[in-house]
């Protein structure tokens, strides 16, 4: 997930590059860059880190008078934070920013190399750049622009800007958003979202899938799979930071509808019929590994822990779970068969990285799941697997969480391979699924409102249980987190079968119990539990497919037939749940008391 912004006029074009920018970083910031051309001249600058380096490099350049330029902050998915990898990307003489994924850029990169042309960077985005340059050859630019994004397969939204034609920038747009806009002075305006684009546009195209373009001083000309295309304008927005909220009331409520989006984005280039790539991380790398011992803090704990019956049902492999802050002071036994992975949002949490620290100082291999490129347990990780979640602002974590596990399911698939675990029918019915769970993450709006509706009744009480079985106590363990953190209300996470071992002395009227009763996994276990509960006054919230009449209150689930794809459909809803419960209490939903989105101290 990338900001990327552009601009027609007469304004100096620098300030505008980098206030758009500025309103985008919350999409990304390991690297930024910008070009201009103004004079039959591209000027271009790139730097690493934060927008202030690019602002440091840029400070003595300014850009008056009629020209055009683009500009993008990027949130890495392939290629290490570096200034080579930073956008715009250049051939000869035309420069482009990309944000997306670009699944056949292999292909397409093999083949412009033989055809000579010289890659600097690691990224997919490059190629685009190159194959517009081999299409002029034969074309004139627009023509030249369409064949190129013919060629692509992904997601994209893409500005250009070529010498082959100096008054226009060329557009285009799938699966990720990209608008355009224009003002009374004939200036026209690009961006990823809303917010850069107040008070500078008077009206926007929300660009739909497959739309391309050009966009000149005062014109605008759009198409749609090569169709001639109405200019639908639209009014902006007013608020900053409601844009940068696109709308919802907080920013976790933002991110947990972002999930569907964003786990096409986790799973694009990676996923395909009967086996799974993992980027840049050859099959030999887990030559000799006999167990995995994964560490973890707070919520990527519960996807470690959830991961864990993926590794020993799926890829037959012996796996173990770690709080990485009990774990940096036990005296741990480490064999070198032994794969530690961490799992991260931040790539900062204290306590994560130095269990890494010790399990690189025992020899073992190390792999991060992480969600920001340029974070210290991706740098001294020996493989990393990005979850490409984009940033995620709310301090309760919800994108982060789905799209390690939709990683972790990756590579449960991927080791079953490696390893004879799977058959070819299993791993081609497990990929099904597996391509399923964006969809299975899109919110459902009726659910939602139901949600709403019910949490008037859980806003006090002397506590909750949030109980399940197998895969579902870790996402037990999730829902109580994300209630407490965010409610203040006491939660606890409980395995549905251990309750008659003590905690059922709680139960009565005022204990709030929210039951995880999926179909797929020990339906009736966990059933016969919440009915010990019942009998005993508890108040019952069960989540499931089947009917359940005892419930005081009931979520109708869809009944996926496949367990993954029924954990995934039930984070949204304990996302939600606390969500809800939350804003009636009226509390702070993304920064909630005592805590920060990264723990960096012990
Ligand atoms: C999750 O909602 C919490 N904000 C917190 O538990 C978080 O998951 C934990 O601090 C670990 O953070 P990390 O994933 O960045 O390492």
């Amino acid at each position: 997930m990338c900001g990327i912004v552009g601009y027609i006029g007469e304004k100096e074009k620098k300030h505008i590059i980098l206030q758009g920018l500025k309103e985008l970083e919350y999409r990304g910031y390991d690297s930024a860059g910008l070009a201009v051309l103004k004079d039959h001249k591209i000027v271009h600058f790139k730097a690493v880190g934060k927008l202030e380096n690019l602002k440091e490099k840029t400070k003595n350049f300014q850009s008056k008078g009629f020209g055009i330029a683009i500009g993008h902050t990027r949130w890495a998915t392939h290629g290490k934070p570096t200034e080579l990898n930073a956008h715009p990307h250049f051939g000869e003489f035309s420069y482009i920013i990309h944000n997306g994924i670009i699944e056949n850029f292999q292909e397409l990169k093999k083949e412009l190399t033989s055809k000579g042309y010289n890659f600097l960077s690691q990224t997919d985005s490059e190629v685009i750049v190159h194959l517009f340059e081999e299409n002029l050859k034969n074309n004139e630019p627009f023509e030249a622009f369409k064949k190129t994004i013919q060629a692509l397969k992904g997601a994209y939204a893409i500005l250009l800007i070529s010498k082959a034609d100096e008054e226009k920038i060329f557009f285009a747009k799938n699966l990720v958003p990209l608008i355009v806009g224009k003002n009374d002075d004939d200036e026209i305006f690009f961006s990823s979202s809303d917010a850069p684009l107040i008070g500078l546009a008077k009206e926007v195209i929300y660009l739909n899938d497959f739309d391309l373009g050009y966009a000149k001083k005062g014109e605008i000309k759009l198409l749609n799979n090569s169709k001639s295309k109405a200019l639908n304008y639209k009014k902006l927005s007013t608020s900053k930071l409601s844009a940068q909220k696109d709308g919802y009331r907080f920013f976790m409520e933002k991110e947990i509808y972002e999930q569907s989006a964003v786990t096409s984005e986790t799973l694009m280039g990676r996923v395909f019929k009967d086996n799974i790539e993992l980027e840049n991380i050859n099959d030999d790398f887990f030559d000799g590994i006999c167990e995995i011992k994964i560490c973890a803090c707070g919520t990527s704990y519960h996807a470690a822990l959830a991961s864990s019956y993926l590794f020993e049902r799926v890829s037959k492999i012996k796996c173990t779970v770690e709080i990485a802050s009990e774990f940096r002071y036990k005296d741990p036994l480490l064999q070198n068969d032994t794969l530690f992975i961490v799992i991260s949002q931040s790539g900062e949490t204290a306590d994560t990285l130095q269990a890494l620290k010790m399990a690189k100082n025992a020899g073992l291999k190390t792999l991060a799941v992480c969600n920001v490129d340029n974070s210290s347990i991706v740098r001294i990780s020996d493989e990393i697997l990005l979850t490409r979640a984009g940033m995620e602002k709310g301090v309760a974590s919800t994108k982060a969480f789905t799209t390690q596990l939709a990683v972790l399911w990756m590579l449960s698939l991927k080791l079953g391979k490696i390893k004879g675990s799977l058959t070819k029918q299993t791993i081609e019915k497990e990929i099904q699924a597996l391509l399923k769970v964006p969809t299975v993450l899109k919110v459902d709006d009726k659910i939602h409102e139901k949600i709403r509706r019910l949490s008037k009744r859980y806003l006090h009480g002397h506590g909750f249980f949030f109980i399940g079985r197998d895969l579902f106590f870790p996402l037990a363990l999730e829902g109580a987190l994300k209630l407490k953190e965010i409610s203040y209300l006491h939660a606890e996470g409980y395995p549905a079968g251990e309750m008659k071992h003590g905690p059922i002395a709680l139960a009565d009227s005022e204990l709030f119990t929210i039951a995880l009763m999926p179909k797929t996994l020990l339906y009736d276990k966990v059933k016969s539990n919440v009915e010990e509960l019942s009998a005993r006054d508890a108040t019952i919230l069960a989540l499931s497919p089947l009917e359940f009449d005892i419930a005081d209150d009931f979520i109708k689930t869809k009944g996926y037939e496949h367990p993954m794809l029924e954990f995934f459909e039930m984070s949204v809803i304990i996302q939600l749940l606390a969500l809800e419960i939350s804003i009636r209490l009226g509390n702070d939903v993304d920064m909630p008391r005592n805590l920060a989105k990264s723990v960096t101290v012990e």
